[in-house]
């Protein structure tokens, strides 16, 4: 959707992942302080998004959607000033249905003027909206009629649009909203970022500026993977272009996770002005080759070992689009080191069980 925002990829946190319904407002401004206090806010982590359960259990007498007043004793308004005033920018979430998908609160179906404008004077700068308890209608026209209630509020929302990748949203929900998940929700196991990442492979050519496939937010630092992992995971999102909206405690975020979501190198991959989502490219026995292309004549690859054990994965220039004799420089994501190169027609890396390898590869410069 071309209404300003989502240039490229959204980057932020979102409460569900590691808190789901436990949010309230004093566990938000923390998090708020320390997406700064870590200089996670600095590298583009941004949206400070609040998911289901922020709300009151049903709309007042003129049908208002309430805070909370026992969680968001302040209420909505007070914390967007806060997290403006740190430089950061609010989400917030709804349903196209009668309830969210807690059943805690009231969904925005039937309601989707007056809420666009209770969001928007809130100061609420994201919106993701939900699939859940709907009239049965298809998802395309609820989801519109959402989009045109933040087109008309005069203030830039970005929409993300959660429907699960049950009716092919990728064909559809560019024209409504900048972020359409993909597939039913992440859980923080190898399990389910594989076949994550399998699903939402499927749809790359539909994204781009403005308009991006989302599967699903991060479970970098809750604990339930390895590092290298995690690693993966990471590297693969930031590949795919897919939203990074972090889902641990950041307050409580070790040195291992800051330094994977802390990973300027990988950031600036997914944050690539082109914008083009890259792909799986091979797939040999778990050992996988994803590329794609980046402004500047570049391109990305992650060798990544899905396998078991210890594997040497090759990869040849000619395979993402690059001609066999060209002289290009390799840079190492997570080693942070240009590698020497031996051979001019692709590289070889060996890669331990479930982690990856990830490298820009660039022209040399002319002068
Ligand atoms: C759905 C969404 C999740 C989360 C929960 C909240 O399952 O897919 O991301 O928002 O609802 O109830």
């Amino acid at each position: 959707l071309a209404n300003g925002v989502a240039r490229t990829p959204p980057m932020g946190w979102n409460s569900w992942n590691h808190f789901q319904c436990n949010v309230d407002e004093d566990m938000v401004k923390s998090t708020a302080d320390a997406l700064v206090s870590t200089g996670l806010a600095a590298l583009g982590y941004r949206y400070v998004n609040i998911d289901d359960c922020w709300g009151e259990l049903e709309r007042d007498k003129k049908g208002n959607l309430n805070a909370k007043a026992s969680t968001f004793p302040s209420g909505i308004k007070a914390l967007a000033d806060y997290v403006h005033a740190k430089g950061l920018k609010l989400g917030i979430y709804s349903d196209a249905g009668f309830r969210t998908c807690s059943k805690k609160m009231p969904g925005s179906l039937d309601y989707e003027e007056q809420d666009a404008r209770t969001f928007a004077e809130w100061g609420v700068d994201y919106l993701k909206y939900d699939n859940c308890y709907h009239d049965g209608s298809k998802p395309h026209i609820r989801y519109a009629k959402m989009s045109s209630a933040l087109l008309k509020v005069g203030r830039p929302i970005l929409y993300s649009i959660c429907e699960w990748g049950q009716e092919d949203p990728a064909k559809w929900a560019g024209r409504y909203g900048n972020a359409w998940r993909t597939t039913g929700d992440i859980n923080d196991t190898w399990g389910s970022i594989t076949s994550i990442a399998d699903q939402n492979n499927i749809w790359g050519r539909y994204a781009g500026p403005g308009r991006w496939n989302d599967p699903d937010m991060l479970e970098v630092g809750n604990g339930g993977m390895t590092m290298e992992e995690y690693r993966s995971h990471f590297s693969i999102w930031a590949l795919m272009k897919a939203p990074l909206l972090i889902g641990c405690d950041v307050r409580a975020a070790g040195t291992s996770t800051l330094r994977i979501l802390g990973n300027k190198e990988v950031i600036k991959v997914n944050q690539d002005p082109l914008g083009v989502q890259g792909r799986k490219i091979r797939s040999n026995g778990g050992l996988e080759i994803w590329a794609g292309p980046l402004a500047g004549k570049r391109a990305v690859v992650v060798l990544w070992n899905r396998s078991k054990s210890e594997a040497s994965i090759s990869v040849r220039w000619k395979e993402i689009g690059l001609s066999p004799n060209t002289p290009v420089i390799v840079r190492d994501l997570w080693a942070h080191k240009f590698v020497s190169m031996g051979k001019q027609y692709g590289i070889t890396a060996r890669v331990a069980p479930h982690a990856c390898k990830m490298y820009i590869l660039s022209p040399p410069k002319t002068k």
